[in-house]
């Protein structure tokens, strides 16, 4: 017989003490150890281990794994192709950021489903599908927060999709923790994906993400899912932009572009120039580039400020590119170009609250930068493109036919990129191919 113990475990964190204390160690709070749990019954018996029988690839049926389209056009894309069979899906995002529309507008899309809500009553669900103007056949409701009651239904009623709002509210009989707690949160998503996984019906699950990165929330849980969506706000909450960050079935690249409107979100048809916004005048310090979020290219502005250093070391700041590279930017211009850079601070800024994740904009970045220290502005009309080496060259760029194919859909005369790059004419548009930095500066100086 193996020894039987009992475990102390902190609601807010799950860390784990064999002694019961006031205070958990872990996570500092106090008196978030609760009563005593004993560690399950299996745990306590001499346990006799049957084999399991492992199945060849080749008899699996791939039918099985069979995408539904919702019908609308940015989540699918974001999905990869639509929702899988089977699949678990967390649907994060901040309180109010649109969760529970965008999960109803998923649910229209489908028909035969199963909302579950924790948080609100039928009534008010029934309020939101009516703005929604939602066409409310094959749509089920129940109120219900315990996960045994919810499988159980699933079970009964065997919907197409299940959608359960939010994980924080459900709870489960077999942890004594409190609502919302890590172990609670982890130990009815793994109910959930074992009874995806067998009975093939989705299940999109929606998490708050809280403002101090709440230990229970989602972040813990994209371990035990298929997919991850976020649903987050861009920098002027102009739009609302679903990211995929983890995806068993697809890419995580996609993103699609929303705007809430008084009868739900609305997809953005054509997004490539939204993150820009038209200056009436060229300023100095801002130039423009093209990224590539998954198949999609996106306009970029990038926005650079250069003060003299008042006092100790200059100050280096980014939002939106990643500082270590802005840094070896700011060593190369320093190095190659003779802007002597050493006694000023510089802040950089992607407008739109885009993300950098690739080099093509280096040279945008540098010529940015540049701008900003001559005080000489670059006008909107100039598209840059290219990567910065250690040593002042400019690079090419992937994805070049793409990246212009949608930046000549908007007005450019000019396209300032890497010597090499292998680029066809653009009709009224004047290419520039530059070797260094040096030779980029001469072409806006
Ligand atoms: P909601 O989906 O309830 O957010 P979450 O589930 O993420 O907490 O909706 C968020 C906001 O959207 C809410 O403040 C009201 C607004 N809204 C609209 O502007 N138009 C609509 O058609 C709907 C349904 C909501
Ligand atoms: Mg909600």
């Amino acid at each position: 017989m193996s020894k039987i113990s009992t475990i102390h475990e902190c609601v807010k964190c799950g860390a784990q003490f064999s002694k019961w204390q006031g205070r958990c160690t872990e996570c500092q709070s106090w008196g978030t150890i609760p009563q005593v749990a004993e560690i399950s019954e299996t745990l306590k018996k001499d346990i006799q281990i049957s084999p399991d029988q492992p199945i060849n690839f080749d008899q699996i049926n791939l039918q099985e794994k069979e995408r539904i389209k919702i019908g609308i056009a940015e989540v699918d894309r974001v999905l990869g192709g639509g929702l899988v069979a089977g699949s678990l899906v967390l649907l994060g995002g901040d309180p109010g950021i649109g969760k529970s529309t965008l999960a109803l507008q998923i649910a229209q899309g489908i028909g035969d489903t199963l909302y579950i809500s924790g948080e609100e009553s039928a009534h008010q669900i029934k309020m939101r599908a009516d703005r929604l103007k939602s066409n409310l056949s094959g749509l089920k409701f129940i109120s219900q927060t315990s996960i045994e009651k919810i499988i159980a239904t699933i079970l009964d009623q065997k919907p197409k999709l299940v959608i359960i709002d939010s994980i924080q509210t459900i709870n489960s009989s077999d942890s004594s923790n409190g609502v919302g707690s890590a172990t609670q949160i982890t130990a009815c998503t793994s109910q959930l994906m074992e009874l995806s996984k067998k009975s093939g019906i989705p299940i999109i699950i929606i998490g708050h993400v809280t403002k101090e990165g709440f230990v229970a929330g989602p972040k813990t849980l994209e371990h035990l899912v298929d997919t991850v969506l976020y649903l987050e706000n861009d920098s002027r909450d102009f739009y609302k932009i679903l990211r995929g960050v983890k995806n068993r079935f697809g890419s995580t690249g996609e993103i699609g572009i929303f705007e809430m409107t008084e009868i739900g979100l609305k997809e953005v048809i054509n997004p490539t120039n939204i993150f820009i916004e038209e200056h009436s005048s060229p300023s100095s310090g801002t130039t423009i580039s093209i990224i590539m979020e998954g198949s999609r290219a996106f306009l970029v502005e990038i926005q650079a400020l250069a003060s003299k250093t008042s006092f100790g070391y200059p100050q280096r700041r980014s939002t939106g590119f990643d500082l270590n590279r802005l840094q070896m930017i700011i060593a190369v211009i320093s190095k190659t170009a003779k802007v002597n850079l050493t006694n000023h601070d510089i802040y950089l800024n992607v407008a739109g609250g885009l993300k950098i994740k690739e080099t093509a904009t280096d040279l945008a970045v540098c010529l940015a930068i540049v701008s900003a220290y001559l005080e000489k502005p670059i006008s909107q009309n100039i598209l840059i493109l290219g990567e910065v080496g250690l040593s002042g060259e400019i690079r090419t760029v992937a994805q070049i036919d793409r990246r212009i194919k949608e930046a000549s859909k908007l007005k450019f005369n000019k396209i300032i990129t890497a010597k090499n790059q292998n680029i066809r004419n653009v009709a009224n548009t004047e290419i520039i191919q530059v070797a260094n930095i040096g030779e980029a500066i001469r072409t806006i100086s």
